[in-house]
């Protein structure tokens, strides 16, 4: 039976909160433990359905894990072993392409399914597989498999920059493949994402020789083998966004410790510019709104520019906002499946194209909606925490792919939240049943 988030929203939301590792973070990275002979423990691994997903993906090929803490998870690699992803399980995260780099650099081959699009558009991997095939690697798609074979991969001169800016899990991928080809690889147009720098730095952890972290190029010696490592995650910036702004759409005001600041930039200007006031420390954000929310023209970028996966939820505040905002999607022009659900709250927003056009309301209602993906899901939970009004939110599969704990954090906030079995379904389902 589908579950759903009950909210009677309306209650400011006010208090403390931790962050988690970052999913993003830990799903490459783990990923990059077939790469290693040897242990590797990470630290801050959030509890998630990616991530245990991910974990049964590894398993499958021959990885060994257990968790040894509450957030601590070993990983045993075998050194050689399967090739074929498990099907049924690599299907259900696009994530699990990451495995692609590791398998070829260390057993020569891989069979996995093609990522389809998704709900936030196409998703194509060509860059991905342009640049294991730079490194030597053969690739053929067929239908929906991809198998890929290669003796040993050769460093090579590999640009990851597309249409849409440079690719993050694409950088992943060539960055750990070329860890150990032979010779160098010099990777252009590389995405500096801070995932990408802490896999970059785990892989650093395990011996492997990389220069550039943090830039658009990343030159890589390749090593005969790697170690594993004990490394730490980094925090979960969009997570920890997703809570400032929950603070935020509903009037109150919220701090997310173990964050890094340093990290959220961009997301810190935009808020400051719908006229929510941000004070951090190192370790610390807080999120407090004592004037009403204000229009801005906001666009996403590829990092250190607004991350896409903070847009659904920062459109959700400009709902609130006074005055017509845009809010442009760069890097995923179709990410806007949260508008029909806000709409829904009485919300006045449109899509035209990769844009969101939103003329601010007073108030929002609450009501019955359906979240189709991850950040779409968020976006409608802010919306309904600032709702007059109960909401049901269902599609909490999509959620708690991203959102360790959701409605606990918020209940510590002040949050009327509930999760139970689904009751019914969503207002637009009902109208059109
Ligand atoms: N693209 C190409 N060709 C490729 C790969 C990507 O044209 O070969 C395009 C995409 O279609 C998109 C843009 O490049 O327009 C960026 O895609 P990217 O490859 O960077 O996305 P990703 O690596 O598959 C990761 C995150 C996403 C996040 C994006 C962008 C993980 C597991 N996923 O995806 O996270 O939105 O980077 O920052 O790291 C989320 O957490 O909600 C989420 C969707």
């Amino acid at each position: 039976m589908d579950q759903e988030l009950v909210i009677r929203g309306g209650h400011p939301l006010k208090g403390t909160v931790r962050a988690h590792g970052a999913k993003n973070a830990a799903l490459p990275i783990m990923a990059g433990a077939i790469l290693t002979e040897g242990t590797t423990i990470l630290h801050r691994v959030p509890h998630l359905k990616d991530v245990h997903t991910m974990g049964a993906i590894l398993g499958a090929l021959g990885v060994e894990l257990e968790w040894t803490g509450p957030n601590s998870l070993r990983l045993t690699s075998p050194g050689a072993g399967g090739t074929v992803a498990p099907f049924d399980l690599a299907q259900r995260m696009r994530a699990s392409i990451c495995i692609l780099g590791p398998l070829l650099a260390t057993r020569g081959a891989a069979v996995l399914p093609l990522p389809g699009g998704c709900v936030i558009g196409e998703r194509p991997i060509d860059l991905h597989l342009r640049g294991l095939r730079a490194l030597g690697a053969e690739i053929k798609v067929d239908g929906t498999t991809i198998s890929a074979r290669a003796a040993r991969l050769r460093g090579a001169r590999v640009r990851m920059a597309g249409p849409r800016g440079s690719t993050v899990l694409g950088t992943a991928n060539v960055l750990m493949a070329a860890t150990l080809a032979e010779g160098q690889t010099l990777i252009e147009g590389a995405a500096r994402e801070p995932e990408i720098q802490n896999l970059a730095h785990y892989l650093v952890a395990c011996g492997a020789q990389i220069s550039g972290i943090g830039t658009r190029r990343l030159l890589v010696t390749g090593r005969r083998r790697l170690k594993g490592a004990e490394h730490a995650l980094i925090p979960d910036r969009i997570e920890a966004a997703t809570f400032l702004a929950a603070g935020a759409i509903t009037g109150g005001e919220v701090r997310v410790q173990d964050v890094c600041p340093a990290h959220m930039r961009a997301t810190l200007r935009a808020m400051r510019r719908m006229g929510v006031e941000t004070l951090e420390d190192e370790r610390s954000l807080t999120a407090a709104r004592k004037e009403p929310l204000r229009a801005a023209q906001l666009a996403t970028a590829p990092y250190p520019g607004l991350p896409t996966d903070v847009q659904p939820q920062f459109s959700a505040m400009l709902c609130l906002a006074e005055g017509a905002s845009v809010v442009t999607d760069r890097v995923y022009p179709h990410r806007f499946t949260h508008v029909e659900g806000l709409r829904l709250m009485g919300a006045r927003i449109l899509r035209t194209g990769s844009k969101g056009v939103i003329n601010g309301v007073a108030r929002l209602q609450g009501a019955r909606v359906d979240a189709v993906d991850l950040r779409a899901g968020a976006a409608l939970v802010l919306g309904a925490l600032a709702a007059e009004g109960v909401s049901s939110i269902t599609g909490l599969d999509h959620v708690d792919r991203g959102y360790q704990d959701l409605e606990h954090m918020l209940k510590a906030l002040g949050a009327d939240v509930a999760r139970r079995e689904a009751s019914a379904t969503p207002d637009r389902q009902r109208r059109s049943a």
